[in-house]
């Protein structure tokens, strides 16, 4: 097959994955809450050997890294360290917005074993900023020109899901309503993006794009089992901006937020695990996989993640198909990894395959390790009702609607930012 059909199969095969969202084993997804198996989790604060994590000293030296063992070699699979040669091409233009904002695009290219990736990172900046700004970032799904209608933002050219041909077009501009730029820049903050398909595109293609492939070992052809999925080429990309943050005086590094939606919400709470230079990290709708708990296997489950996305975990998550008691982690434990960071879990009221009370009860699993080490966690021993945001060291809410990131979401996520990421 040429490699030009190859690529319509292949898109054609997306569109029916995510239209169906996802039933592709012949169980029906349970949403019904009785029918919730008895599950026991494993306890954050007990280590592999059994030590009880009783003081700060333990969780940090001993359990925190065990448990993001665990997740690297289980679940998302582990990513290669900071890349040795980054280049940073820079273009900046001030006064953009109707004046409100600097905006720059930082070309970063990555170059290993001779091979080499380059993506966009954009990045808004507010102009009357009293110092270096702090910035939210994340991934987007349909490109950096998108999320704003600035004729400026360069056209992604790597492979974009329903576009004619897959490739991004001037029509594409502004098409995205989850990013509300000029809000963001209102309340002091930047906002920083990168189209996640830059770093590796959406599509079970056995890992020769993407960034992967610049890192297989001689004769490697694609990830060991425990080696990293699409999620954590994701979150490495985003560890990738961190970097570049960590050099632009424009942006203050120790106040950066990372951010993501569904897919993209899983790989921040991945990113944020991973890299703690992440002074914030927030989960909008993220579900299996990402803040649910899998072993309430209530909507998407493990085995129908990965059997409609085998590219976006290690291939060792597949032994816990209808096998999500045999982990020895399940998803409360990440929330954990994030303290004691504030982190924001955030569900929808008619996103049930996402399974709003496994996001909620995996908050709420977390506060233990945020209380060792801060007296804060989650202030809610129940559900919350809708639109009824719980804001601490853990926040939590559950907003009217459905799938998707609204005005509303942002608003909370600044409000939490302006209590914990506020100036010294
Ligand atoms: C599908 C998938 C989810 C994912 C979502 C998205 O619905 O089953 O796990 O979060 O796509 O990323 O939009």
């Amino acid at each position: 097959m040429s490699a030009k059909r190859f690529m319509c199969v292949l898109s054609a095969a997306w569109m029916l994955v995510l239209c169906a969202a996802a039933p592709v084993s012949a169980q029906p997804a349970n949403y019904d809450e009785s029918k919730v198996p008895a599950y026991t989790l494993p306890d954050p604060l007990v280590c592999a050997d059994g030590t009880k994590v009783d003081t700060a000293k333990v969780w940090t030296e001993k359990r925190r890294p065990e448990i993001l063992a665990l997740f690297e070699e289980h679940v998302y699979g582990k990513a290669p360290g900071r890349p040795a040669a980054v280049k940073y091409d820079v273009q900046a233009a001030d006064n953009v917005l109707d004046g409100k904002a600097t905006r720059k695009q930082v070309a970063v290219t990555i170059t290993n074993n001779g091979k080499s990736v380059t993506w966009d990172l954009l990045i808004y900046l507010p102009k009357n900023r009293p110092g270096p700004a702090p910035v939210f970032v994340g991934p987007n799904f349909t490109g950096n020109h998108s999320i704003h209608s600035d004729p400026g933002i360069r056209l992604p050219s790597s492979w974009l899901r329903n576009a004619a041909g897959n490739k991004a077009t001037d029509e594409g501009r502004g098409r995205s309503s989850r990013w509300p730029v000029e809000k963001i820049l209102e309340r002091g903050y930047g906002v920083a993006t990168i189209y996640y398909g830059d770093i590796d595109p959406d599509f079970d293609d056995g890992f020769q794009n993407g960034v992967h492939p610049l890192f297989y070992r001689a004769g490697q052809t694609q990830p060991a089992a425990g080696e990293w999925g699409s999620i954590a080429a994701w979150a490495w990309g985003l560890s990738r901006a961190m970097d570049y943050f960590e050099t632009d005086a424009d942006i203050d590094q120790r106040r950066v937020a990372v951010m993501g939606h569904s897919r993209l919400g899983k790989t921040a709470l991945w990113a944020g695990a991973t890299d703690e230079r992440f002074a914030m990290v927030i989960s909008n709708n993220s579900g299996c996989g990402g803040a649910a708990l899998s072993r309430r296997a209530f909507g998407e489950t493990v085995k129908r993640i990965n059997t409609s996305f085998p590219h976006w975990f290690c291939d060792n998550f597949l032994k816990y198909n209808d096998n999500e008691g045999a982990c020895p982690v399940d998803q409360h434990m990440l929330i954990a990894l994030m303290a004691p960071r504030p982190v924001y879990v955030a569900s929808a009221e008619k996103d049930d395959w996402a399974d709003q009370r496994g996001e909620f009860l995996s908050a709420k699993h977390a506060d233990g390790v945020y209380r060792l080490l801060t007296n804060e966690g989650l202030d809610a021993d129940t559900m919350p009702g809708l639109d009824a945001p719980v804001i601490g060291r853990i926040s939590y809410h559950i907003r009217t609607g459905g799938h998707d990131v609204m005005e509303y979401d942002w608003q909370r996520y600044m409000d939490a930012a302006d209590k914990y990421l506020r100036r010294e």
